[in-house]
């Protein structure tokens, strides 16, 4: 792509600046992306999450061994474009390797868990100390349909019940000026949000509340709608905590029944936009709770969406064409700053 001819076409405005008194723009990117758009990236963000390549299945080597490799490629970059990273994600049933919770064929005691942890954190969190803001400590703890408050998962079956207050405490024990956040999807829908409150608020009386919650808004271009995000911000803001924006995208499928759409309309592209004006008018309304809002991706090429709720159903949900072009969803934003 012709970096120039994008900056001409476009003239100076970056889509960071048009929010640059609201809240830091941040975007998701994996090696691959760097590689393809790297001066359009450090041009409209300004902080960086690694799709994939902090995840703990992405730190390890065959032999259990820590292996750097890829996430050193972002964070080098955030490095030298000056850049942060929201470090994602630490504690998460998914995307952790199985050995992790084993020793040969035995599961794990909690102490010896525990200690696996520690080193994990210690490692992880001193490497990239010069260039987080914050972590993403625990990642999708809270079920998605009750009745119970946790979703099960070898966290849980091994350090029990109370494992969200010993992890957020050995964080803090580790890294005590690190914002920690809880991470989670689908806040929007009520029952689901007040799981996550209540299990906030158990946290914060034991003395151990997150500095922030994390609103991933993996969301799509018909839902939800503006009072459902307006309630779901109002109610996280009682708790006195941060509020990040972690993983935002539009897909323009309302649902995996949806057949594929062949390319992106001018009619999709514009409700899109007019989607994306939307609701980052509200987290304007929101600038005094919400300190950043991430995307979850460069170019909808690279998008998860393009495989996730159906595998091989082309997706649009970003603000970048797979060439790097800027989308009507991109321009509409920057309009906002005018
Ligand atoms: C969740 C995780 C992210 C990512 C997305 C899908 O939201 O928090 O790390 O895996 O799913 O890409």
């Amino acid at each position: 792509m012709d970096n120039n001819l994008l900056i001409n076409s476009l003239g100076e405005r970056r889509l960071k600046d048009v929010f640059r008194n609201d809240f830091e723009l941040g975007v998701a990117v994996s090696p691959l992306m760097i590689a393809e758009t790297p001066d359009l990236i450090a041009r409209h963000f300004s902080t960086l999450t690694c799709e994939n390549e902090m995840k703990p299945e992405s730190l390890y080597d065959e032999h259990q061994r820590f292996d750097f490799s890829r996430a050193d490629i972002i964070a080098d970059y955030a490095r030298e474009r000056a850049m942060l990273l929201r470090g994602h994600t630490l504690v998460w049933h998914n995307q952790t390797p199985g050995w992790f919770f084993c020793d040969g064929q035995r599961r794990l005691e909690a102490d010896e868990l525990l200690a696996r942890l520690r080193i994990h954190l210690e490692t992880v969190l001193s490497r990239y100390r010069d260039i987080t803001c914050c972590w993403d400590l625990v990642n999708e703890a809270i079920s998605d349909n009750g009745p119970d408050i946790l979703r099960e998962s070898p966290w849980r079956a091994i350090l029990g019940d109370r494992y969200l207050e010993t992890i957020f405490r050995l964080a803090r024990e580790i890294e005590p000026e690190m914002s920690f956040f809880y991470n989670d999807y689908n806040e929007v829908v009520p029952e689901k949000r007040a799981r996550i409150i209540q299990m906030l608020r158990e946290l914060k009386s034991a003395g151990v509340a997150p500095d922030g919650i994390g609103l991933q808004c993996h969301w799509n271009i018909y839902y939800p709608g503006r009072d459902a995000i307006r309630e779901t911000i109002e109610d996280f803001a009682g708790l006195g905590m941060k509020i990040h924006i972690t993983e935002l995208d539009l897909s323009v499928y309302r649902s995996k029944e949806e057949v594929a759409v062949d390319g992106l309309s001018a009619e999709l592209e514009e409700l899109q936009a007019k989607r994306y004006a939307e609701i980052f008018g509200i987290f304007r309304e929101y600038r005094e709770l919400i300190d950043n809002v991430s995307l979850w991706g460069m170019t909808d090429h690279h998008s998860w969406l393009n495989n996730f709720p159906v595998r091989n159903r082309p997706d649009h949900p970003l603000l970048f064409k797979g060439d790097g072009v800027m989308k009507e969803s991109g321009k509409r934003l920057l309009s906002l700053g005018e």
